[in-house]
């Protein structure tokens, strides 16, 4: 009974929604999301909602983000599945206000308030020029799809302010979450009970730990916070913390996700409640940080062991059922991967000399993709998508190189994975590891070292193995 309400409830609530949006623009309804693809709306259009967040009204889902086209900052789409998405308008834009003409508009997120019957937008706001700025901004509307009215920019407190979030408790509190004192710091502040001001600061997390994109979901007694380190538009190791209060005393740090969390950075952690179940949803931006417009978007199950534990795994596609509040998904076979150092940022690539340096990351990049087939004994051989040439040790000055094709034992590497994902490369012929070094000349170069390395101490010997599934 409770589902057959809630089906009726969805098609009158959002009535004509897919009648007007499919049918008048003949676009064929989706039935999955493709993680990390471009994602496109029910007009066929892209979809430009990075580091946004969710709302449900109306029956629909609101997916509302960044809009980075033209004169654009704010965007908003809406759906009864998550997965069609239909483009309702663009929320803000450079012409909303004086202040919007030169500004770069990052990470914004809509609240309703009950008691004000106002949709309230906080969004991290800056110069175009750089992030000097280090303030929030605030608008808002009677109505979700808008027009929303621009209340300004400030630092809360007077304290910097980048990425942030927003999070409404159950009690109808609200809390502003952003990163501060140059990145180092993240304050969370409860809000006025209108949601248009901070009320007080209630507390610093994690002091120098630079924990930035943080996104918080309730879970029994129990606020779970994820965030990501601060590096730019690079990938890297998400993790969360737990707590039983806003204010903290907040947990220790917990990976989440591989070393990279799959290429992504944490928007919002999205709860679909379901006549069966709450499932939970890691939304994500998969930042391209050689060409933005080519970022993607990820949205992965959260798998919770129990309130405080949570486990995200990779999926290659995803669909919802809202009803029921389940999950349907599927995962791709591997077929190539990026191979990333762990002291730094950048990937393998191959140099003009035959040698192998690197590039920073960038998912159109040929030269970045690498085959892995293994043996029978478990060995693998590398091969470099672009040039067909494998990864080879057989080299006097130590360096290793790129080779045709050939059945040698130097081109068999053995791979030691730790338990948070980092490899170590043993070449079957030399017994060395492969290892990152660095010189005058060439900032990032491959050697194979004598001496293998504990495989669970961080250093030159540790490498990501980041797969593309699709
Ligand atoms: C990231 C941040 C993004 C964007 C980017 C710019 O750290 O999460 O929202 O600001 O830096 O480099």
């Amino acid at each position: 009974m409770k589902i057959i309400k809630g089906v009726l409830f969805l098609l009158f609530s959002c009535y004509g929604f897919y009648g007007y949006s499919q049918s008048a623009i003949n676009m064929p309804v989706k039935n999955m999301l493709l993680n990390g693809t471009i994602f496109t709306d029910t007009q066929g259009n892209k979809v430009h909602a990075h580091g946004g967040g969710f709302l449900k009204s109306g029956g629909c889902y609101y997916w509302i983000g960044e809009n980075r086209q033209n004169n654009n900052l704010v965007a908003c789409y809406r759906s009864l599945d998550l997965i069609n998405w239909e483009f309702r308008g663009n929320l803000l834009s450079r012409n909303s206000a004086p202040e919007l003409e030169s500004a770069n508009i990052e990470r914004p997120k809509v609240i309703y308030n009950e008691e004000t019957k106002m949709f309230v937008m906080w969004m991290h706001y800056e110069l175009r020029r750089d992030y000097s700025v280090a303030r929030c901004a605030v608008a808002s509307s009677v109505n979700i799809e808008g027009p929303y009215t621009y209340l300004g920019s400030f630092r809360p407190e007077d304290n910097m302010s980048r990425d942030c979030n927003l999070f409404k408790d159950s009690d109808g509190k609200a809390y502003f979450i952003s990163t501060t004192r140059n990145n180092l710091d993240m304050n969370v502040y409860e809000l006025t009970p209108d949601y248009l001001h901070v009320k007080s600061k209630i507390a610093t997390l994690w002091p120098g730990a630079m924990r930035e994109a943080p996104a918080v979901v309730k879970k029994g007694d129990y606020y779970l916070m994820m965030t990501s380190y601060c590096t730019g538009w690079k990938p890297n190791q998400g993790k969360y913390a737990y707590s039983r209060s806003m204010a903290g005393p907040w947990s220790l740090f917990h990976n989440f996700g591989s070393p990279t969390t799959f290429d992504t950075q944490p928007t919002c952690i999205l709860p679909i409640e379901g006549a069966q179940s709450t499932s939970y949803l890691y939304v994500a931006d998969r930042w391209d940080p050689a060409e933005y417009p080519n970022s993607s978007y990820v949205f992965l199950p959260i798998i919770f062991k129990n309130d405080t534990t949570l486990e995200v795994n990779w999926v290659s596609s995803l669909s919802v059922n809202c009803i029921k509040g389940t999950f349907t998904t599927k995962i791709n076979s591997p077929q190539y991967c990026r191979i990333k150092y762990r002291l730094s940022d950048n990937y393998l690539s191959p140099q003009p000399d035959g040698t192998i340096g690197y590039k920073g990351l960038s998912y159109k990049l040929q030269t970045l993709k690498w085959i892995l087939s293994e043996d029978k004994e478990g060995y693998v051989r590398i091969k470099n998508q672009e040039s067909g040439k494998f990864l080879d040790a057989k080299n006097e000055e130590a360096k290793v190189v790129l080779a045709d094709s050939l059945n040698l034992d130097s081109q068999l590497w053995k791979l030691k994975t730790n338990q948070e994902g980092w490899s170590c490369f043993i070449n079957k012929l030399t017994r060395k590891a492969l290892q990152m070094e660095r010189s005058q000349q060439q900032p990032e170069y491959l050697i194979q070292s004598a001496e293998i390395e504990d495989v669970n101490r961080k250093g030159k010997q540790q490498f990501l193995i980041a797969w593309e599934y699709q």
